[in-house]
Order: structure tokens, then C-alpha cells, then sequence
């Protein structure tokens, strides 16, 4: 339970939100789950991807659905501090002497934020940005003031060179996308056909962000105990590949893992959370690939052996058969069947795993009886 409201009510909240920007942005599902973990952490979060992937319109979308104060820039290197925390006082400077600035409807005073290509910054703003995005305060001029700002989001089409920019690492959630797949372009102009439907904006429909604040709030009741062993683990395979992270990620880590047991349902974190640090930890998409290997093997017990499993599938899936390699072929097909034999009899293995290794044996199957009549045929 979180406040009055049970736990339950509060994630179908957030599926029906899900549902209606998933219904509209097509194949960004992955990238809004992320977008997600960062509310309930209360965490900022950045989106990677070449330019007019759709990064821009699913974060409007879902900043749009809630009812709280909103501020989006698009940063560019001449982008003044003004333009982001507001302009100074005039009056009160030319009449009292005192610098102050006008906060109004700037970043000091939005909930959420979405400042584009945030990386573009001058240095001069970065200073100032960390200390909004880190403390969640402001210097006005007179005073260092609390701001509301719950998460920024952020999107770009680079990442800094340096993986130890200390701006990079404070943006403790990151997704590294592609285009769409063709498959998925005919939906996709469908889609862009309905949303740029005048009026489009009226539909969407208002949640009140308290559905993210009471998820918050139970954040650090959330059992985690289960779950460390294996994430020093994990951190120590990654160490070991070279990867780097500092140790703020290696503890912020904790809360999105929280964050994705709360957002399915769960007060206690299993090791599927762990999934997490995907979006957490690579520092380039290149890294995207080693992390999520190292992932899959130490989370799923049987994710090497089904690896190879696949591997041998699609060698199997490849053989041909022709006169002069016939008995070598059909050696070779009796060394791979009785290889995938043995792994099914022996390992305690995933219904995944067991189903390729089933599609795997079917194939081969099917290969000798290919043979055998082509055999009878005398094609052979
Ligand atoms: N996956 C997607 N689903 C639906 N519309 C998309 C998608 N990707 C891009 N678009 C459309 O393309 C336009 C440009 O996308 P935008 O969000 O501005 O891209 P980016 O911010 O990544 O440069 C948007 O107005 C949107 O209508
Ligand atoms: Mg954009």
C-alpha cells in the first residue's frame, strides 16, 4: 500500500498511460519504460538516437499528460542562463539595489523539464544546470531556493566523449535507440497521420502526477536484500570488461532496480529487475551490447547455453547436402543431435532454451529425411 491507495491501482495508473502513448508513438516502448523508472526515481533520463526518431514527441507527450508545471529548451551553444532561470529584476535592482531573478515559468520553477540536446551547453550553463539537476536548489540572486523539479528529461544524437563528464554522469538513466524497423513503417505512418491531426493535443488525456509521487514514496521500502549479491557481481564482471561507472550510478542503480519492482506490482526487487542497468550503465551504444551479454549470462541462469543453442540452430538451419560431403554432413548432424540431447537431458534449463533446442532437433530431423528421399530419388 502507498498512502490510501493500494499499490495495484496506482501501476494501472501507469499502464493506462503506457497504453495511450504507446498507441500513438510507435515502438518506443522500451525507451517510455525508461522514461517511467526516471519519474519514480526521481531521476532525470536521456534519450539517444539519430535526429527525428520521435525522442521530442514522446517526452512532450508524457510530460503533457500530467497536470504540473512544464519547461522545455532547446539548448544551443549561445543559449544564455536568462533563457533557463529567468531574467533579472529590473525594479528591484534599479530601485533596491538587489539582483534577483524573475523565475517565472523557467526552469527554477518547473516540475518537469525537457531541455533538448542538453549537451550543446555552454560550460558557463552546465555549472549552473548541475547544481538545479544535482541539488534541486537555485541562487536567485539572494538566496538559494528550493526548486520543484522532479526529473529532466533530456534527448540528443551524442554523447560526450569523456565518460567521466560529470554532467553525463548525473543523468542516471539513458537509452540508446535506432530507427524504426521496416516492419514497423506502415503503422508508423499511420500513426503520424492521427497525431498530426488538428486538435490532436485536446485528446490527451490529464493524470495527476500524485500517481508518480505516492509510487515514490514507498521507493525506499522496496526489499532489495534479495538482489545485491548478484549486482556486486554483476558490477565486478563489468569492471572486469572495462566498463566504466562511478560509484554515484553503482548506488542510483538501487533506486531504478526499486523502481522497476514497484512498476510491476512488487514491494520486494527479483533478479528480472536487474535489467535496469542496462539503461544505466553503458556510456556509448557500443557498450550497450557487452552489458546486456553480461546481463542476460549472470541473470539467466541458462541465457550462455541458450546462446549457443541458437548458434547451433542456425548452423544446423545452413547445412547443405550434396554428393561429396554426404557422409561427413550426416556425421556431423548426428554429433550436433546428440550434443542437444545431452543439454536437454542434463541442464535445468529455461522453456525458452528447451524450445530451441527442440526447434534445433526438428531441424535436423527434418534434414535426414530431406536426405533420405532425395537419397531414394537418386538425386543423390
Ligand atoms: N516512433 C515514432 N512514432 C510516431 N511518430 C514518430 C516516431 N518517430 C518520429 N515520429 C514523428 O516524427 C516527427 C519528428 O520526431 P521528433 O520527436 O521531433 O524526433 P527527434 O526529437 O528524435 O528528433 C514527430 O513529429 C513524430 O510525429
Ligand atoms: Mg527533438
Amino acid at each position: 500500500m502507498s498512502g490510501n491507495i493500494p499499490l495495484s491501482d496506482l501501476v494501472s495508473h501507469v499502464n493506462a498511460i503506457r497504453g495511450f502513448i504507446n498507441s500513438f508513438v510507435v515502438g518506443r516502448e522500451v525507451e517510455l519504460d525508461v522514461l517511467l523508472y526516471a519519474l519514480v526515481s526521481r531521476e532525470h533520463a536521456i534519450l539517444i538516437s539519430e535526429p527525428g526518431t520521435g525522442k521530442s514527441m514522446l517526452i512532450r507527450l508524457l510530460a503533457q499528460i500530467f497536470d504540473v508545471p512544464y519547461f522545455e529548451y532547446q539548448i544551443h551553444p549561445r543559449t544564455t542562463l536568462s533563457e533557463i532561470f529567468g531574467v533579472p529584476n529590473i525594479k528591484l535592482l534599479r530601485e533596491q539595489g538587489i539582483l534577483k531573478f524573475n523565475t517565472k515559468g523557467k526552469l527554477p520553477e518547473a516540475k518537469l523539464a525537457f531541455l533538448d540536446e542538453i549537451f550543446k551547453s555552454s560550460s558557463a550553463l552546465r555549472n549552473a544546470l548541475l547544481t538545479i539537476l544535482n541539488e534541486r536548489i537555485f541562487f536567485d540572486g539572494t538566496q538559494n531556493i528550493k526548486c520543484p523539479l522532479w526529473t529532466c528529461l533530456s534527448a540528443s544524437n551524442e554523447v560526450p566523449k569523456n565518460k567521466r563528464d560529470a554532467f553525463w554522469d548525473r543523468i542516471t538513466l539513458r537509452v540508446f535507440s535506432s530507427g524504426l524497423p521496416k516492419e514497423k513503417w506502415k503503422l508508423y505512418l499511420r500513426k503520424y497521420w492521427d497525431i498530426h491531426q488538428p486538435g490532436f493535443e485536446k485528446k490527451i488525456p490529464k493524470y495527476s502526477f500524485s500517481v508518480i509521487e505516492q509510487l515514490h514514496s514507498i521507493l525506499y521500502s522496496v526489499n532489495l536484500e534479495n538482489i545485491r549479491d548478484k549486482l556486486v557481481e554483476i558490477y565486478v564482471s563489468l569492471e572486469r570488461e572495462n566498463i566504466w561507472f562511478s560509484n554515484r550510478r553503482m548506488g542510483r542503480a538501487q533506486k531504478v532496480i526499486a523502481s522497476s519492482a514497484i512498476l510491476d506490482g512488487r514491494n520486494v526487487a527479483s533478479f528480472e529487475d536487474l535489467f535496469v542497468l542496462k539503461y544505466i550503465i553503458p556510456n556509448n551504444a557500443k557498450e550497450v551490447e557487452v552489458v546486456s551479454t553480461i546481463l542476460e549470462d549472470l541473470i539467466l541462469p541458462d541465457a550462455k547455453i541458450r546462446r549457443e543453442v541458437s548458434e547451433i540452430k542456425k548452423q544446423v538451419e545452413s547445412i547443405e547436402l550434396s554428393v561429396d560431403n554426404i557422409k561427413d554432413t550426416l556425421a556431423i548432424l548426428g554429433r550436433i543431435e546428440s550434443k542437444l540431447r545431452e543439454y536437454r537431458n542434463s541442464q535445468t534449463l529455461t522453456q525458452k532454451t528447451i524450445e530451441i533446442i527442440e526447434e534445433a532437433l526438428e531441424i535436423i530431423k527434418r534434414k535426414k529425411e530431406e536426405f533420405a528421399e532425395k537419397f531414394i530419388r537418386g538425386e543423390l
